[in-house]
């Protein structure tokens, strides 16, 4: 195979048979589409050439500089397929969190511009999301920019319309899958591919999983289900059962991928492969079921077997490898590192647990920090403390907060606690985690800071 450039080589990736004693499914033929397999190394190489491409004669001409909304994937196509041709390349996203990703930009040349989501910048002279607002910046005509606009774009969808779906149509002799099992970010991969695969064939109907995180949990590169309402591309109709998967969960099913199929998945793949066998387990157990009653029937009436019921198949996509994700791997499961077992994470928190913490409202809350003077931790990001806090309070975002609790409690039994963080979830996870590890009084400030800002309770800028 040669190419003139390495954009050439981005599309055309194989589809890969996972063994049936590993995923257990017996009427099913179950394909893992290796997207990770793209020369910038995931399913957004794509999405981010087919955007870009258009546009990238203009920008030289006027030189601009290629921006986009991310902090994964697509910012890793951007910033390659700016360098190639000598654009810069600038990432505005709310915190970064995956570290290896951030250098890995920063080596590639790119800008990193890091601020507040929504709901945990609360200015209230500037109520919008600072996100939104510099999105309406970028897209106004004659800026020096070429947005690419992943949320909104439908070069985005397209790119997977045209390429993804076909391939796999192609890989599968002719014939569209039964399923389509997909985790969804901007959504472009699932609601492209899923177009595709249900043109094909209108007779034959396609059923469409999307995955997305559970609530509060952070797998990276997808959305939690609260999120992906937020997604301008995003279509709830495209998908015949959204569900949710949690981190543990996506850990796992990365793990049976990279140990017993050769595939160096990432997190999100292995959420795909999990929810995939976890939605079609139960189809094939009915499928089972059906040809064993059906056979019983057949066999009544014409003393023969009936039929083996006909084989389905299913797709899901691997969307980028592994190695990125050691350091999250580490964070959420360090055994599987060969470090001692995290006891005390957040993630470890039962739902029980969180309802057992204890839990304020604001003017609860207001009365005790007059009167008890607890440390008011505020569990936000740097930008959104400083842009507005609860006075007295210190900021120590979550990630770091969990690094501290990690090595035990960060404070003495006999001072109190309030926890605060954007919505009062968060901020109830850690109190019930810091109960668990024997603290007598720490609370959960109800409803986060939009709660305490909603109730006209005074807050600081720094
Ligand atoms: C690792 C990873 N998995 C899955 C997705 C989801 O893809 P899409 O944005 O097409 O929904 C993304 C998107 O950024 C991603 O980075």
């Amino acid at each position: 195979m040669r190419y003139d450039s390495i954009t050439e080589a981005i599309g055309n990736t194989p589809l890969v048979r996972i063994a049936p004693d590993v995923h257990g499914l017996r009427h099913i033929d179950l394909y893992a589409k290796l997207e990770m397999l793209n020369p910038f190394g995931s399913l957004k190489d794509r999405a981010a050439w087919n955007m870009a491409r258009p546009r990238l004669h203009g920008a030289q001409q006027s030189g601009a500089t290629i921006v986009e909304l991310s902090s994964g994937n697509t910012a890793k196509a951007l910033a390659l397929i700016a360098g190639m041709h000598g654009l810069p390349f600038k990432s505005v996203t709310n915190r970064m969190r995956i570290p290896e990703i951030k250098e890995l930009l920063l080596l590639l040349g790119a800008e990193i511009e890091e601020l507040p989501g929504q709901s945990e910048c609360l200015d209230p002279t500037d109520t919008d999301d600072p996100l939104t607002l510099f999105h309406q910046q970028l897209s106004r005509p004659g800026g020096a920019h070429l947005h690419t606009d992943q949320y909104f774009n439908d070069l985005n969808t397209q790119a997977h319309a045209t390429g993804t779906g076909p391939e796999i149509i192609a890989d599968l002799d002719g014939r569209a899958p039964d399923w389509l099992i997909a985790c969804v970010g901007t959504a472009g991969s699932s609601t492209g591919t899923a177009r595709t695969l249900r043109e094909h064939d209108p007779a034959r109907p396609v059923s469409v999983v999307g995955l997305v995180g559970e609530k509060s949990d952070f797998i990276p590169g997808i959305r939690t289900i609260d999120e992906v309402q937020e997604v301008g591309i995003f279509d709830p109709g495209t998908y015949d059962a959204i569900e949710s998967v949690s981190a543990d969960e996506a850990i796992d099913g990365m793990l049976t991928l990279l140990r017993r199929c050769g595939i160096l998945a990432g997190p999100t793949g292995g959420a795909a492969y999990y929810g995939a066998v976890r939605h079609l387990a139960s189809v094939d157990a009915q499928t089972a079921a059906d040809a064993v009653l059906a056979e019983g029937g057949a066999q009544g009436a014409r003393g023969a077997r009936g039929a083996e019921p006909e084989r389905r198949t299913a797709v899901f996509i691997v969307c980028d490898r592994v190695e990125s994700y050691l350091g999250y791997v580490r964070q959420r499961r360090p055994e599987l590192l060969g470090r001692p077992p995290a006891k005390n994470s957040a993630a470890s928190v039962t739902e029980a647990e969180i309802r057992g913490a204890s839990v304020i409202g604001v003017a609860e809350a207001q009365k005790w920090i007059a009167e008890q003077r607890p440390l008011v931790i505020d569990l936000r990001g740097p930008f959104a403390y400083a842009a507005l806090h609860i006075d007295g309070s210190v900021n120590i975002v979550d990630e770091l907060f969990e690094e501290l609790v990690r090595g035990g409690l960060p404070f003495g039994r006999r001072q109190p606690v309030l926890l605060a963080c954007p919505v009062g979830e968060k901020s109830a996870r850690y109190a019930a985690l810091l109960t668990r590890m024997g603290h007598p009084d720490v609370r959960s400030l109800a409803g986060g800071i939009i709660a305490w800002r909603d109730a006209g309770a005074p807050l600081v800028r720094d």
